[in-house]
């Protein structure tokens, strides 16, 4: 495979907006000790997770579209300048039309063209690369990449071990052309293997399993994880991937300013920093806030971090994410935002 630095490019795509929305209504620890057999020491020292988000106005369009709107009044640019907007989700209001489309219309984002993409965990990340494609090929000038999973809706709440590590949100990113090649996404690696699909799964609904009042009678309708499996799995893919992608691209620890990891554990983020060797500092970390929110954990990070002023123009980032497939990879870019 061509290093970053032999692939010819005329464009880097880097990120130029950033956007968020968080529901309002908050699940702290103490709401699942009052309806499941669990409690707060439990999960802080086994997730890292105090609290997460339910969505209790709309479906995970309406996050997107909040997300979106966020992103847009802070550059004050009009819906109608981006190209193309692509949802990462595993949580579409419907199979079709797809969310983007939702989201296209009730933006007023007239001249843009769009599509749903579902790589779970990893979606953001699968997102991102196909958008920095859509920009380095020279075709388009303003991609936006939104992450949004409205995970309430596909949880079990009577299941203490999936429902109090997920929760609810949307992030954007708008991706646009640099010529200057020393910013923006210089390498991606990305990977699935479907031979995971054992361990993470939600069986019912689609052509698989067609909605029946068996299906529900199942309990299909809600995410299933071999939690065990899972962990062992994101602790090497996250932290395999991490290293390399900073081999491939001669990093050093010290050459990194943040690891970007997605939020499914905070034991997964410590070990993948360690593995890496970087600080634990130098990880960003969410999930005690916001618990696991799927495609939306990396721009979230993403835009916390820039609007708190602790991400800084000429940053080098790594990206990593591992989720249901099983799907993983890593982006290394140069942060181009002042
Ligand atoms: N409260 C209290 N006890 C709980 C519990 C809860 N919410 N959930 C599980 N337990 C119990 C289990 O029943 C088990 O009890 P036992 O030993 O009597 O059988 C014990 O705690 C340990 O369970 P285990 O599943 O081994 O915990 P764990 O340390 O693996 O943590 C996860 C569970 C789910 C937090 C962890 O496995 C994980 O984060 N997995 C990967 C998630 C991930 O990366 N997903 C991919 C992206 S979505």
């Amino acid at each position: 495979m061509a290093t970053s630095k032999e692939m010819k490019r005329f464009y880097n795509a880097q990120i130029t907006g950033v956007g968020m929305y968080l529901p309002e209504k908050v699940l702290d620890n103490h709401y699942f000790e009052s309806i499941l057999d669990t409690n707060d020491e439990w999960i802080v020292t086994r997730t890292g997770i105090k609290e997460r988000r339910k969505e209790e106005k709309g479906p995970t369009s309406y996050m997107a579209i909040k997300a979106a709107e966020d992103l847009l009044k802070s550059k004050n640019m009009s819906a109608e300048e981006i190209d193309v907007i692509i949802v990462a989700t595993v949580t579409p209001d419907m199979f079709f039309p797809a969310t983007a489309c939702i989201v296209q219309n009730k933006l007023g984002a007239k001249n843009a063209w769009g599509f749903d993409l579902s790589a779970a965990c990893s979606g953001y990340l699968f997102a991102l690369k196909t958008g920095a494609s859509l920009i380095e090929s020279g075709a388009y000038k303003k991609v936006l990449i939104i992450g949004a999973d409205k995970m309430s809706t596909i949880v079990d709440y009577t299941d203490r071990n999936t429902c109090l590590l997920f929760g609810d949100a949307a992030s954007a990113l708008l991706l646009e052309p640099t010529e200057d090649l020393n910013y923006g996404f210089k390498d991606a690696l990305l990977h699935c293997d479907g031979s995971g699909a054992d361990y993470l799964y939600m069986l019912g609904g689609g052509s698989l399993n067609p909605p029946t009042h068996e299906t529900v009678d199942q309990n299909m309708h809600t995410l299933f994880q071999d939690g065990k499996t899972v962990f062992k799995e994101a602790v090497k893919g996250m932290a395999d991937i991490s290293v390399d992608i900073m081999k491939k691209n001669d990093l050093k620890s010290d050459d990194i300013a943040y690891l970007v990891p997605h939020q499914a554990n905070l034991r997964i983020i410590d070990a993948t920093a360690n593995i890496m060797g970087i600080p634990k500092e130098k990880a960003m970390v969410n999930i005690h806030k916001y618990g696991n929110t799927t495609a939306a954990t990396i721009p979230l990070c993403l835009t916390e971090y820039y609007r708190d002023g602790k991400l800084k123009k000429g940053d080098n980032l790594i990206l990593a994410a591992f989720g249901a497939g099983y799907t993983w990879g890593s982006i290394y870019l140069t942060w181009s935002l002042d």
